[in-house]
């Protein structure tokens, strides 16, 4: 069942999620070599607190996974496509390719967001994977409007990545959000356009495409969490919050890489 969230909502969801975009920024600038994966963990972990909000990651349990998740945020480097366990042993290296996920409750109302961003310089091709899913979600959003289906979404995330040589996740998919995490409709990265629900004001969807470099189904490390690719290939991950509205979409969480890119004031970030 999809829940419709009345205006009043929508607006304590902004609120919600224009916090968490600014946390997850800060945490996306504060990625650079020589910093653990685990010192950006209890960083959020303040952020939250001091936000009065709780994580919506940490003690997290569905039927996918043997054990709760332990940390606040996903950091996951490399192949690794989500779920990746913040450590001491993760030192961040130039060149690595760090996707950091963010959620928390607030006010009763969840928000979840996710970024992927280069330590230090990268090569061409992780730029190029990173800019191909940004394009992906960014259309995707475009497509947010009233009356639309909701395959239409996903089709266009796929077939952009498709066009570009990539390979979208299967295994794990965007979804509604409000009073829970996780709400209908699942919102897959994959699909033949016109098929699912139709689009109404009121809905408010975490759109988040996955990218990769192969189409193998994805392996669980041994922690019980972190999603790799098969070959080890590199894959990167975007996530904003969208409310459906007369409007047309309104991105709850502001375009967080644009922001990320205008705190860290490099030109050659914004052309990209
Ligand atoms: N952004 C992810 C999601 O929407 C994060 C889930 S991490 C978990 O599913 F620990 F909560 F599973
Ligand atoms: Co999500």
């Amino acid at each position: 069942m999809i829940v419709l969230k009345t205006e009043r909502e929508i607006e304590l969801m902004a609120e919600n999620a224009g916090i968490l975009r600014e946390i997850l920024v800060e945490l996306a600038l504060k990625a650079v070599p020589g910093v653990t994966t685990a010192e950006l963990d209890r960083l959020a972990a303040r952020r939250i607190r001091e936000a009065g909000a709780k994580s919506a990651f940490k003690g997290y349990t569905d039927e996918l996974h043997r054990i709760p998740y332990p940390a606040t945020i996903c950091a996951s480097l490399n192949e690794e496509v989500v779920h990746g366990i913040p450590s001491e042993e993760r030192v961040l290296q130039e060149g690595d390719v760090l996707s950091i996920d963010l959620g928390f409750v607030r006010k009763g109302y969840y928000a979840d967001a996710a970024i992927t961003v280069g330590v230090g310089e990268v090569s061409e091709e992780a730029e190029r994977m990173m800019a191909v899913a940004r394009e992906a979600l960014k259309k995707a959003i475009e497509r947010a409007t009233i009356g639309r289906r909701l395959s239409d979404l996903s089709h266009v995330i796929s077939s952009t990545v498709r066009e570009a040589g990539y390979f979208v996740v299967r295994e794990y998919t965007g979804h509604g959000i409000g009073r829970e995490l996780h709400e209908d409709p699942r919102v897959l990265n994959h699909g033949t356009p016109g098929r699912g629900p139709e689009l109404r004001a009121g809905m408010v969807l975490c759109i988040e495409p996955m990218v990769k470099g192969d189409d193998l189904p994805l392996r669980t490390k041994e922690d019980g969490w972190t999603a790799v690719t098969r070959t080890g290939s590199l894959s990167v991950h975007y996530e904003e919050m969208v409310a459906i509205t007369p409007e047309g979409p309104r991105v709850l969480t502001g375009w967080i890489w644009e922001e990320y890119c205008r705190r860290k004031t490099l030109s050659a970030c914004a052309a990209r």
